[in-house]
C-alpha cells in the first residue's frame, strides 16, 4: 500500500533527521516512507509480523497493545508522531504529549460520515467533527485540518490534522 497522500505533503515539515513515532504502523508503509528520508523511526504495533519480516535499521520496532500495556515509550518525545487509519481516543493526549518542540502530529484517520460508504463503522473508530481539533487544543498550533468525503463518487470519510509544538 502507498504512503497516504497528506503523509507525504507533511513530510517536509518534519524537523530535518528528527525521530519519527509511527503508533499503529501496520506494514510499516509510513516508517519506510521516513527512514528513507533520513529519520530514525520508532514503529509500534500490537502485531508487528510484517514489520519484522524486512528489519530495516534505521526503524525500531516495538510491540505493544496500545489499548491494554504501558505505553512503550513513556518519557520519549519524536519530531513527528504519525497515526494514520487507527483510533484509540483515551490514546489522544499521549500522542499529543509526545510531540517535542519544534515537532508535529501528523493524524488522518476514518471519521464520523465513514459508515455511509463502508468500514469502519463503529464510532470507537471514527473521528467526530473537530475531535482532533480539540485534542491539539492549547498544546499544538494548527497548521492543517480536514474532514471529508475522499473520491468520485465518495468511497470515505477521513479527519486529518498537521499540528506544529512551538
Ligand atoms: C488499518 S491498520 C493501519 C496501519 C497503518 N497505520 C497504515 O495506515 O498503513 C491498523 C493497525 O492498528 C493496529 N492495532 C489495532 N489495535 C491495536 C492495539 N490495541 N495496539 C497496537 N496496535 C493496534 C493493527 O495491528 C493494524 O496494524
Amino acid at each position: 500500500m502507498k504512503p497516504s497522500a497528506a503523509i507525504q505533503r507533511w513530510l517536509p515539515l518534519v524537523p530535518t533527521g528528527g525521530a519519527v513515532l509511527d503508533v499503529a504502523a501496520g506494514s510499516g508503509r509510513h516508517a519506510r516512507l521516513f527512514a528513507e528520508h533520513g529519520h530514525p523511526v520508532v514503529a509500534l504495533d500490537r502485531d508487528v509480523t510484517v514489520l519484522r519480516t524486512a528489519p530495516d535499521p534505521h526503524i525500531e520496532v516495538l510491540a505493544a497493545d496500545l489499548e491494554a500495556d504501558p505505553w512503550p515509550v513513556a518519557g520519549r518525545t519524536f519530531a513527528a508522531v504519525v497515526v494514520t487509519n487507527y483510533l484509540w481516543r483515551p490514546l489522544l493526549p499521549t500522542l499529543v504529549a509526545s510531540v517535542q518542540p519544534g515537532g508535529v502530529l501528523l493524524y488522518e484517520t476514518f471519521a464520523v460520515g465513514n459508515e455511509r460508504y463502508g468500514r469502519p463503522r463503529n464510532p470507537d473508530f471514527l473521528l467526530r467533527p473537530g475531535e482532533l481539533l480539540a485534542a491539539i487544543r492549547g498544546e499544538l498550533r494548527l497548521r492543517e485540518y480536514g474532514h471529508g468525503a475522499e473520491g468520485l463518487p465518495p468511497a470515505a470519510v477521513r479527519q486529518r490534522i498537521c499540528a506544529i509544538r512551538p
